[in-house]
Protein backbone atom coordinates (compact mmCIF):
# COMPACT_ATOMS: atom_id res chain seq x y z
CA UNK A 1 0.00 0.00 0.00
CA UNK A 2 1.27 3.45 -1.14
CA UNK A 3 1.82 5.50 2.07
CA UNK A 4 0.47 9.54 2.06
CA UNK A 5 3.39 11.68 1.72
CA UNK A 6 3.00 14.55 4.88
CA UNK A 7 4.33 17.88 4.70
CA UNK A 8 4.28 18.97 8.12
CA UNK A 9 3.72 22.30 9.94
CA UNK A 10 4.55 21.84 13.61
CA UNK A 11 3.41 24.41 16.25
CA UNK A 12 5.25 24.27 19.49
CA UNK A 13 8.83 23.41 20.00
CA UNK A 14 9.29 22.12 23.94
CA UNK A 15 9.45 18.70 25.28
CA UNK A 16 7.61 16.89 23.18
CA UNK A 17 7.91 19.27 20.38
CA UNK A 18 11.54 18.59 20.23
CA UNK A 19 10.99 14.17 20.86
CA UNK A 20 9.13 14.48 17.62
CA UNK A 21 11.51 16.22 16.00
CA UNK A 22 13.79 13.68 16.93
CA UNK A 23 11.98 10.84 16.16
CA UNK A 24 11.07 11.79 13.06
CA UNK A 25 14.75 11.47 11.92
CA UNK A 26 14.87 7.94 13.45
CA UNK A 27 11.78 6.72 11.44
CA UNK A 28 12.61 7.95 7.66
CA UNK A 29 10.06 4.97 6.39
CA UNK A 30 7.74 7.32 7.42
CA UNK A 31 6.97 9.60 4.77
CA UNK A 32 6.60 12.49 6.87
CA UNK A 33 8.83 15.57 7.05
CA UNK A 34 8.32 19.05 9.17
CA UNK A 35 7.83 22.31 6.53
CA UNK A 36 7.95 24.97 9.33
CA UNK A 37 7.57 25.19 12.79
CA UNK A 38 5.90 27.82 14.32
CA UNK A 39 7.06 29.47 17.79
CA UNK A 40 5.78 31.87 20.07
CA UNK A 41 9.24 32.95 21.68
CA UNK A 42 11.20 35.06 19.23
CA UNK A 43 14.14 35.97 22.57
CA UNK A 44 14.12 31.84 23.07
CA UNK A 45 17.42 30.56 21.96
CA UNK A 46 16.65 27.59 19.17
CA UNK A 47 18.08 24.51 18.16
CA UNK A 48 17.96 24.37 14.70
CA UNK A 49 18.85 27.27 12.45
CA UNK A 50 16.59 30.16 12.38
CA UNK A 51 14.86 29.23 8.24
CA UNK A 52 13.39 26.06 10.24
CA UNK A 53 10.99 28.54 12.53
CA UNK A 54 8.60 30.96 11.99
CA UNK A 55 6.63 33.40 14.65
CA UNK A 56 3.69 33.69 12.43
CA UNK A 57 0.91 31.22 12.98
CA UNK A 58 -0.23 32.22 8.92
CA UNK A 59 3.05 31.42 7.50
CA UNK A 60 2.26 27.79 7.76
CA UNK A 61 -2.01 27.49 8.41
CA UNK A 62 -2.06 29.27 4.49
CA UNK A 63 0.99 26.85 3.52
CA UNK A 64 -0.63 24.79 0.08
CA UNK A 65 2.51 22.68 0.85
CA UNK A 66 2.11 21.58 3.85
CA UNK A 67 -0.79 19.07 4.07
CA UNK A 68 -0.95 18.33 8.12
CA UNK A 69 -0.59 20.41 11.38
CA UNK A 70 0.78 18.82 14.05
CA UNK A 71 -0.16 21.48 17.36
CA UNK A 72 1.60 20.66 20.29
CA UNK A 73 1.47 23.80 22.10
CA UNK A 74 -0.07 23.87 25.88
CA UNK A 75 -2.10 27.18 25.37
CA UNK A 76 -5.61 25.96 25.02
CA UNK A 77 -7.36 28.65 23.37
CA UNK A 78 -4.69 29.07 20.75
CA UNK A 79 -4.25 25.84 19.97
CA UNK A 80 -8.13 25.32 19.39
CA UNK A 81 -7.95 28.80 16.76
CA UNK A 82 -4.47 26.34 14.77
CA UNK A 83 -6.97 23.36 15.09
CA UNK A 84 -10.12 25.26 13.46
CA UNK A 85 -8.06 27.31 10.98
CA UNK A 86 -6.03 24.23 9.86
CA UNK A 87 -9.51 22.08 9.33
CA UNK A 88 -10.84 24.56 7.66
CA UNK A 89 -8.27 24.66 5.32
CA UNK A 90 -8.47 21.17 4.77
CA UNK A 91 -5.19 19.67 6.42
CA UNK A 92 -5.17 16.91 8.60
CA UNK A 93 -4.47 17.56 12.06
CA UNK A 94 -2.83 16.13 15.21
CA UNK A 95 -2.74 17.34 18.63
CA UNK A 96 -1.50 16.21 22.19
CA UNK A 97 -4.15 19.21 23.83
CA UNK A 98 -6.58 17.12 26.32
CA UNK A 99 -7.68 20.42 27.13
CA UNK A 100 -8.59 21.42 23.99
CA UNK A 101 -9.66 18.38 23.13
CA UNK A 102 -11.77 18.28 25.54
CA UNK A 103 -13.58 21.32 25.91
CA UNK A 104 -14.43 21.45 22.37
CA UNK A 105 -15.05 17.89 21.54
CA UNK A 106 -18.45 18.84 19.74
CA UNK A 107 -16.94 21.67 17.87
CA UNK A 108 -14.23 19.33 16.91
CA UNK A 109 -16.82 16.65 15.65
CA UNK A 110 -18.61 19.13 13.35
CA UNK A 111 -15.20 20.31 11.56
CA UNK A 112 -13.88 16.77 11.01
CA UNK A 113 -17.58 16.01 9.46
CA UNK A 114 -17.45 19.99 7.98
CA UNK A 115 -14.22 19.63 6.07
CA UNK A 116 -13.73 15.94 5.85
CA UNK A 117 -10.43 15.93 7.48
CA UNK A 118 -8.96 13.66 9.73
CA UNK A 119 -8.19 14.74 13.77
CA UNK A 120 -6.19 12.31 15.76
CA UNK A 121 -5.02 12.77 19.01
CA UNK A 122 -3.69 9.63 21.08
CA UNK A 123 -1.16 11.46 22.16
CA UNK A 124 -3.76 13.47 24.71
CA UNK A 125 -4.01 10.54 26.61
CA UNK A 126 -2.25 8.71 28.63
CA UNK A 127 1.02 9.42 26.09
CA UNK A 128 2.40 6.20 25.23
CA UNK A 129 -0.52 3.82 26.22
CA UNK A 130 -2.68 3.19 22.67
CA UNK A 131 -6.15 3.95 24.43
CA UNK A 132 -8.14 5.61 21.92
CA UNK A 133 -7.41 3.53 18.67
CA UNK A 134 -7.89 0.36 20.93
CA UNK A 135 -10.83 2.24 22.30
CA UNK A 136 -12.50 2.80 18.88
CA UNK A 137 -11.40 -0.18 16.99
CA UNK A 138 -10.68 -3.06 19.43
CA UNK A 139 -13.82 -2.65 21.68
CA UNK A 140 -16.18 -1.01 19.00
CA UNK A 141 -18.57 -3.81 19.47
CA UNK A 142 -17.90 -5.02 22.94
CA UNK A 143 -20.10 -3.32 25.43
CA UNK A 144 -17.49 -1.34 27.78
CA UNK A 145 -18.99 -0.68 31.76
CA UNK A 146 -15.77 0.82 33.01
CA UNK A 147 -12.65 2.62 32.60
CA UNK A 148 -10.41 3.53 35.54
CA UNK A 149 -7.07 4.42 35.96
CA UNK A 150 -3.82 6.52 37.05
CA UNK A 151 -4.31 8.96 33.83
CA UNK A 152 -1.43 11.59 35.01
CA UNK A 153 2.46 10.80 35.00
CA UNK A 154 2.95 13.99 37.18
CA UNK A 155 0.75 13.12 40.39
CA UNK A 156 1.78 9.68 39.90
CA UNK A 157 5.25 10.65 40.00
CA UNK A 158 4.85 13.17 43.09
CA UNK A 159 2.92 10.35 45.26
CA UNK A 160 5.55 7.84 44.63
CA UNK A 161 8.46 10.01 45.51
CA UNK A 162 6.35 11.22 48.36
CA UNK A 163 5.92 7.48 49.84
CA UNK A 164 9.21 5.75 48.38
CA UNK A 165 11.67 8.46 49.07
CA UNK A 166 10.37 10.63 51.88
CA UNK A 167 10.75 13.90 49.06
CA UNK A 168 8.55 16.53 49.95
CA UNK A 169 5.61 17.84 47.91
CA UNK A 170 7.04 20.56 46.24
CA UNK A 171 10.48 19.64 45.79
CA UNK A 172 8.56 16.06 44.17
CA UNK A 173 6.41 18.79 42.25
CA UNK A 174 9.46 20.38 40.95
CA UNK A 175 11.12 17.67 39.97
CA UNK A 176 8.12 16.06 38.14
CA UNK A 177 8.46 19.94 36.31
CA UNK A 178 11.90 19.37 35.13
CA UNK A 179 11.83 15.86 33.69
CA UNK A 180 8.83 17.56 31.33
CA UNK A 181 5.82 15.67 33.11
CA UNK A 182 4.30 18.36 34.46
CA UNK A 183 2.03 21.30 32.63
CA UNK A 184 3.55 24.81 32.52
CA UNK A 185 0.81 25.06 35.14
CA UNK A 186 1.08 22.50 37.13
CA UNK A 187 -2.39 23.17 39.08
CA UNK A 188 -3.62 21.55 36.10
CA UNK A 189 -2.25 18.51 36.96
CA UNK A 190 -1.41 18.35 40.64
CA UNK A 191 -5.45 19.52 40.92
CA UNK A 192 -6.74 16.85 38.66
CA UNK A 193 -7.76 18.94 35.99
CA UNK A 194 -5.70 17.21 33.04
CA UNK A 195 -6.97 14.01 34.66
CA UNK A 196 -10.65 14.88 34.03
CA UNK A 197 -9.84 15.95 30.97
CA UNK A 198 -8.25 12.80 29.70
CA UNK A 199 -11.12 11.05 31.23
CA UNK A 200 -13.72 13.22 29.26
CA UNK A 201 -11.87 11.97 25.85
CA UNK A 202 -11.59 8.74 26.99
CA UNK A 203 -15.34 8.88 28.42
CA UNK A 204 -16.38 9.61 24.71
CA UNK A 205 -14.63 6.95 23.09
CA UNK A 206 -15.24 4.42 25.31
CA UNK A 207 -19.19 5.07 26.13
CA UNK A 208 -20.17 7.03 23.40
CA UNK A 209 -21.15 10.01 25.97
CA UNK A 210 -19.68 13.93 25.05
CA UNK A 211 -19.55 15.02 28.70
CA UNK A 212 -18.65 18.67 29.98
CA UNK A 213 -15.60 19.73 32.41
CA UNK A 214 -18.03 20.79 34.95
CA UNK A 215 -20.03 17.34 34.61
CA UNK A 216 -17.41 15.66 36.63
CA UNK A 217 -15.67 16.17 40.17
CA UNK A 218 -11.92 16.47 40.40
CA UNK A 219 -10.44 16.15 43.46
CA UNK A 220 -6.65 16.56 43.22
CA UNK A 221 -3.86 15.77 45.46
CA UNK A 222 -2.61 19.10 46.18
CA UNK A 223 -4.65 19.37 49.89
CA UNK A 224 -3.35 15.79 50.65
CA UNK A 225 -1.14 16.31 54.32
CA UNK A 226 1.37 13.82 56.44
CA UNK A 227 -1.73 12.72 58.40
CA UNK A 228 -2.95 10.79 55.15
CA UNK A 229 -0.07 9.68 53.82
CA UNK A 230 0.30 8.01 57.68
CA UNK A 231 -3.32 6.86 57.49
CA UNK A 232 -2.51 5.01 54.08
CA UNK A 233 0.88 3.59 55.23
CA UNK A 234 -0.15 2.30 58.70
CA UNK A 235 -2.61 0.36 57.01
CA UNK A 236 -0.88 -1.34 53.99
CA UNK A 237 -2.56 1.16 51.31
CA UNK A 238 -0.99 3.57 48.62
CA UNK A 239 -2.47 6.65 47.31
CA UNK A 240 -3.30 7.16 43.72
CA UNK A 241 -4.90 9.70 41.81
CA UNK A 242 -7.63 7.81 39.76
CA UNK A 243 -9.64 8.90 36.81
CA UNK A 244 -13.10 6.92 37.22
CA UNK A 245 -15.94 6.25 35.03
CA UNK A 246 -18.71 3.87 34.93
CA UNK A 247 -21.92 2.96 32.92
CA UNK A 248 -24.54 0.70 34.52
CA UNK A 249 -27.15 -1.43 32.64
CA UNK A 250 -29.61 1.54 32.64
CA UNK A 251 -26.44 3.61 30.49
CA UNK A 252 -25.82 5.75 33.38
CA UNK A 253 -22.16 7.24 33.43
CA UNK A 254 -20.86 7.80 36.94
CA UNK A 255 -17.39 9.83 36.43
CA UNK A 256 -14.82 11.49 38.07
CA UNK A 257 -10.62 11.96 39.37
CA UNK A 258 -10.17 11.30 43.47
CA UNK A 259 -7.66 10.57 44.78
CA UNK A 260 -7.98 6.53 45.90
CA UNK A 261 -6.85 4.49 48.28
CA UNK A 262 -5.25 1.05 46.73
CA UNK A 263 -4.92 -2.32 48.26
CA UNK A 264 -1.44 -4.21 47.51
CA UNK A 265 -3.65 -6.59 45.50
CA UNK A 266 -5.00 -4.07 43.06
CA UNK A 267 -2.33 -4.37 40.03
CA UNK A 268 -2.64 -0.15 40.25
CA UNK A 269 -0.72 -0.46 43.17
CA UNK A 270 2.71 -1.18 41.27
CA UNK A 271 2.27 1.37 38.67
CA UNK A 272 4.67 4.19 39.92
CA UNK A 273 6.76 6.99 38.70
CA UNK A 274 5.38 8.33 35.77
CA UNK A 275 3.93 5.29 34.52
CA UNK A 276 0.04 5.22 34.24
CA UNK A 277 -2.18 2.12 33.79
CA UNK A 278 -5.91 2.18 32.44
CA UNK A 279 -8.25 -0.97 33.38
CA UNK A 280 -11.22 -1.84 31.00
CA UNK A 281 -13.90 -3.85 32.25
CA UNK A 282 -16.15 -5.03 28.49
CA UNK A 283 -18.87 -7.65 28.21
CA UNK A 284 -16.93 -10.12 26.11
CA UNK A 285 -13.34 -9.37 26.81
CA UNK A 286 -13.34 -9.00 30.92
CA UNK A 287 -11.05 -6.81 32.25
CA UNK A 288 -7.49 -5.28 30.79
CA UNK A 289 -4.70 -4.11 31.70
CA UNK A 290 -2.76 -1.55 29.87
CA UNK A 291 0.79 -0.26 31.21
CA UNK A 292 2.84 2.86 29.85
CA UNK A 293 4.64 5.80 30.35
CA UNK A 294 2.14 8.67 30.93
CA UNK A 295 4.54 11.50 30.94
CA UNK A 296 7.58 12.80 29.28
CA UNK A 297 9.14 13.86 25.58
CA UNK A 298 9.66 10.11 23.65
CA UNK A 299 6.07 8.44 25.61
CA UNK A 300 4.14 11.68 24.51
CA UNK A 301 6.11 11.53 20.86
CA UNK A 302 5.41 8.20 20.35
CA UNK A 303 2.14 8.40 20.33
CA UNK A 304 2.39 11.60 18.15
CA UNK A 305 4.35 9.75 15.90
CA UNK A 306 1.57 6.68 15.97
CA UNK A 307 -1.13 9.10 14.99
CA UNK A 308 1.59 10.61 12.10
CA UNK A 309 1.97 7.04 10.66
CA UNK A 310 -2.03 6.59 10.74
CA UNK A 311 -3.07 9.77 8.90
CA UNK A 312 -0.21 8.29 5.87
CA UNK A 313 -2.80 5.48 5.66
CA UNK A 314 -5.21 7.27 5.88
CA UNK A 315 -6.83 6.67 9.09
CA UNK A 316 -9.37 8.64 10.77
CA UNK A 317 -11.76 8.36 14.24
CA UNK A 318 -15.49 7.01 12.62
CA UNK A 319 -16.47 7.29 16.33
CA UNK A 320 -19.09 4.58 15.76
CA UNK A 321 -20.43 4.89 19.46
CA UNK A 322 -20.81 8.38 19.55
CA UNK A 323 -24.61 9.17 20.62
CA UNK A 324 -26.28 12.54 21.41
CA UNK A 325 -27.54 12.62 24.84
CA UNK A 326 -25.64 12.78 27.94
CA UNK A 327 -26.99 10.45 30.23
CA UNK A 328 -25.27 11.19 33.56
CA UNK A 329 -26.02 9.37 36.81
CA UNK A 330 -27.79 11.48 39.59
CA UNK A 331 -25.25 12.65 41.98
CA UNK A 332 -27.51 11.70 45.07
CA UNK A 333 -27.64 8.27 44.20
CA UNK A 334 -23.71 7.57 44.38
CA UNK A 335 -22.72 7.11 47.27
CA UNK A 336 -19.02 6.66 48.40
CA UNK A 337 -16.99 5.51 50.55
CA UNK A 338 -14.31 7.91 51.32
CA UNK A 339 -12.02 9.18 54.09
CA UNK A 340 -12.39 12.82 54.67
CA UNK A 341 -9.69 14.94 56.68
CA UNK A 342 -10.56 18.24 57.86
CA UNK A 343 -9.27 20.64 60.65
CA UNK A 344 -10.60 19.79 64.10
CA UNK A 345 -12.63 23.01 64.55
CA UNK A 346 -14.44 22.15 60.73
CA UNK A 347 -15.33 18.46 61.96
CA UNK A 348 -18.60 18.86 63.84
CA UNK A 349 -19.96 20.89 60.42
CA UNK A 350 -18.62 17.98 58.24
CA UNK A 351 -19.31 15.03 59.64
CA UNK A 352 -23.18 15.56 59.94
CA UNK A 353 -23.06 15.37 55.81
CA UNK A 354 -21.99 11.19 56.46
CA UNK A 355 -24.87 8.72 55.71
CA UNK A 356 -23.00 6.52 57.79
CA UNK A 357 -19.55 6.92 59.54
CA UNK A 358 -17.00 4.19 60.29
CA UNK A 359 -14.20 5.54 61.92
CA UNK A 360 -13.53 8.75 63.30
CA UNK A 361 -10.03 9.80 64.53
CA UNK A 362 -8.79 13.39 65.58
CA UNK A 363 -5.14 14.83 67.26
CA UNK A 364 -5.03 18.61 67.90
CA UNK A 365 -5.11 19.66 65.59
CA UNK A 366 -6.69 18.04 62.45
CA UNK A 367 -9.28 14.93 62.60
CA UNK A 368 -10.55 12.53 59.93
CA UNK A 369 -13.42 10.49 59.17
CA UNK A 370 -14.14 7.58 57.22
CA UNK A 371 -17.76 6.45 55.85
CA UNK A 372 -20.06 6.83 53.29
CA UNK A 373 -21.43 9.65 51.63
CA UNK A 374 -23.40 10.85 48.21
CA UNK A 375 -21.70 12.52 45.72
CA UNK A 376 -23.83 15.34 45.82
CA UNK A 377 -22.44 16.06 49.88
CA UNK A 378 -19.35 15.71 48.59
CA UNK A 379 -19.51 18.04 45.88
CA UNK A 380 -20.84 20.24 48.56
CA UNK A 381 -17.97 20.09 51.25
CA UNK A 382 -15.66 20.83 48.70
CA UNK A 383 -17.25 23.67 47.03
CA UNK A 384 -17.16 25.14 50.70
CA UNK A 385 -13.94 24.07 51.63
CA UNK A 386 -11.65 23.32 48.80
CA UNK A 387 -8.28 24.18 50.42
CA UNK A 388 -9.33 22.86 53.93
CA UNK A 389 -9.90 19.41 53.50
CA UNK A 390 -8.40 16.02 51.46
CA UNK A 391 -10.15 13.67 50.48
CA UNK A 392 -9.63 10.04 49.58
CA UNK A 393 -11.86 7.69 47.84
CA UNK A 394 -11.56 4.36 49.80
CA UNK A 395 -12.89 1.56 47.23
CA UNK A 396 -12.60 2.02 43.67
CA UNK A 397 -15.71 1.13 41.47
CA UNK A 398 -15.33 -2.06 39.96
N1 LIG B 1 1.14 16.66 32.53
C1 LIG B 1 0.74 15.43 31.92
C2 LIG B 1 0.94 14.30 32.91
C3 LIG B 1 1.52 15.21 30.67
O1 LIG B 1 1.67 14.49 33.87
O2 LIG B 1 0.38 13.23 32.73
C4 LIG B 1 1.04 14.07 29.83
O3 LIG B 1 -0.27 14.27 29.39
Amino acid sequence: MNRKELKIGLFGFGCVGKGLFELLQRTPQLNAKILKICVKDKNKKRLLPLQHYTYNADDVLNNKEINTIVELIDDSVAAFEIVKKAMENGKAVVSANKKMIAEHFNELLELQEKHQVPFLYEASCCASIPILRNLEEYYDNDFLSLIQGIVNGSTNYILTQIVEQNTSYQMALEQAQENGFAESDPMMDVCGFDAKYKLLILIAHAFGTVLKSDDILNVGIDQLTEMDFQFAKEKGLKIKLIAHAQKDEFDKITAFVMPTFIESKDKLYSIDNEFNAVKIVSGFSDTQFFIGKGAGSYPTSSAVISDISALTYNYKYEYKKLKLNECLQDDESIVLKIYLRCSLENSPFLIPNFIKVFESYSNTKLSYTIGLISLMKLKMILNQNRNQVSVVLFESLS
